[in-house]
């Protein structure tokens, strides 16, 4: 009995181990003959995730990137201005948190105004943006003397006027571009970069500096010179052309004009020559006790080439500018020759 148990006991021991050493030879059985299949199915994952990635996650992966860029403008330049067009150069660094380095081919942007996070109606211009070879972190991007044609009135004519008054503007690229990647397919692009830069801060320190009045000059007669000191804090040049300025005062109405003739705008401080034309007796009517007079002064014309920039000039009739000065001293500098 004790035998026979033990025999049991024995046979039972033996069989475990062989029965989990049949278990792994029939894997490797099966490995070594079906080796083919596994191969053809480890190569078809492969291609299908390869595949996926390179169609599906890459076009997905270069679009965020693009959408993650920002463009920072350094300069921009509205040179040559005519009722229709205008000369563009537009200098920017493009920041680009992704580690990829694609290429964008050049593409037609167009340039909306958007204010307070909505987007103008229509593009005010349509700009040729290069060929960009996008650098982690940052690239420069230039589009140099592009004569553009202005595209719609009304949204540039919003543009000029923000760019005058206020302190910050806002404006968009959108186009559609292709992105290439070493030797990945193309993948179609739409951007769509809104930047952010500094506006010409309604003017704010203007004034006049070395003012001559001209105490013999017959009535109608050019009496006034002197200089405009406006500083530019934006990253802007704007060519204005000849601009003509309406001087006025609360109590006397309109008490003269002044020119301004080739009123470029560049950034910081711009002192330029003026001239013009004032009615002594109607300022002198406008005095304070103090023998000061707080002068409007509104731009009523741009003009070059003998054609009126209405964007320019609704812009900047929409500024009106208050100046003190200090007449009494004018007259006594203009009287003592100091010219
Ligand atoms: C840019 O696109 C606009 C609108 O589609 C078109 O009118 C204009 O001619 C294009 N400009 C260039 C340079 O292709
Ligand atoms: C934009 O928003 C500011 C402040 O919220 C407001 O003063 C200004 O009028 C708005 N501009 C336009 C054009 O709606
Ligand atoms: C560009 O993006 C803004 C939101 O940032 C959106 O309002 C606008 O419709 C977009 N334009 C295009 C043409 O995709
Ligand atoms: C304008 O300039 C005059 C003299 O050049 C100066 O006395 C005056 O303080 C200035 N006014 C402003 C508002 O800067
Ligand atoms: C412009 O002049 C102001 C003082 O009127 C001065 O603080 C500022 O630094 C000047 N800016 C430049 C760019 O020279
Ligand atoms: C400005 O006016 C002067 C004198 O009338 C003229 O010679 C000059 O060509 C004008 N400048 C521009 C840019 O139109």
């Amino acid at each position: 009995m004790s035998e026979t148990k033990f025999n049991t006991d024995h046979v039972e021991q033996l069989e475990v181990s062989p029965a989990r050493g049949g278990a792994g030879s029939k894997v490797k059985r099966h490995c070594a003959r079906w080796w083919w299949v596994h191969l053809i199915i480890f190569c078809a994952s492969f291609l299908i995730i390869a595949l996926c990635l390179v169609y599906v996650a890459m076009p997905k992966i270069a679009q965020d990137g693009v959408d993650d860029a920002s463009l920072e403008f350094t300069e921009l330049q509205f040179l040559n201005p005519s009722a229709t067009s205008v000369t563009l150069t537009q200098r920017a660094i493009l920041h680009s948190p992704s580690k990829f380095t694609p290429t964008l081919d050049s593409f037609n942007a167009s340039t909306f105004l958007v204010t307070n996070g909505t987007f103008g109606a229509a593009p005010m211009i349509f700009v040729t943006m290069p060929s960009i070879h996008v650098q982690h972190p940052k690239s420069n991007v230039a589009v140099e003397d592009s004569k553009v044609m202005i595209n719609n009135m009304d949204q540039l004519t919003n543009f000029a006027t923000q760019a005058v008054a206020q302190e910050y503007v806002s404006t968009a690229l959108v186009g559609e571009t292709t992105l290439h990647l070493g030797a990945l397919p193309t993948v179609k692009i739409n951007y769509n970069s809104t930047s952010k830069y500094k506006g010409l801060n309604a003017l704010k320190g203007f004034n006049v500096t070395g003012a001559r009045i001209d105490l013999l000059a017959k009535p109608g007669q050019q009496n006034l010179k002197g200089f405009a000191y406006v500083p530019n804090p934006s990253l802007m040049t704007i060519q204005l052309g000849n601009v003509s300025l309406s001087l006025s005062t609360e109590k006397a109405g309109k008490v003269g004009t002044t020119t301004i003739n080739d009123m470029t705008l560049k950034p910081g401080n711009n002192t330029l020559p003026l001239f013009g034309t004032m009615d002594q007796a109607k300022v002198v009517g406008s005095l304070d006790g103090d023998g000061m007079v707080e002068l409007l002064i509104t731009g009523t014309d741009a003009i070059f080439n003998g054609e009126h920039l209405v964007y320019y000039e609704k812009a900047l009739s929409a500024n009106v500018l208050k100046l003190k000065m200090n007449v009494m001293q004018v007259i006594k500098d203009s009287s003592s020759g100091s010219a």
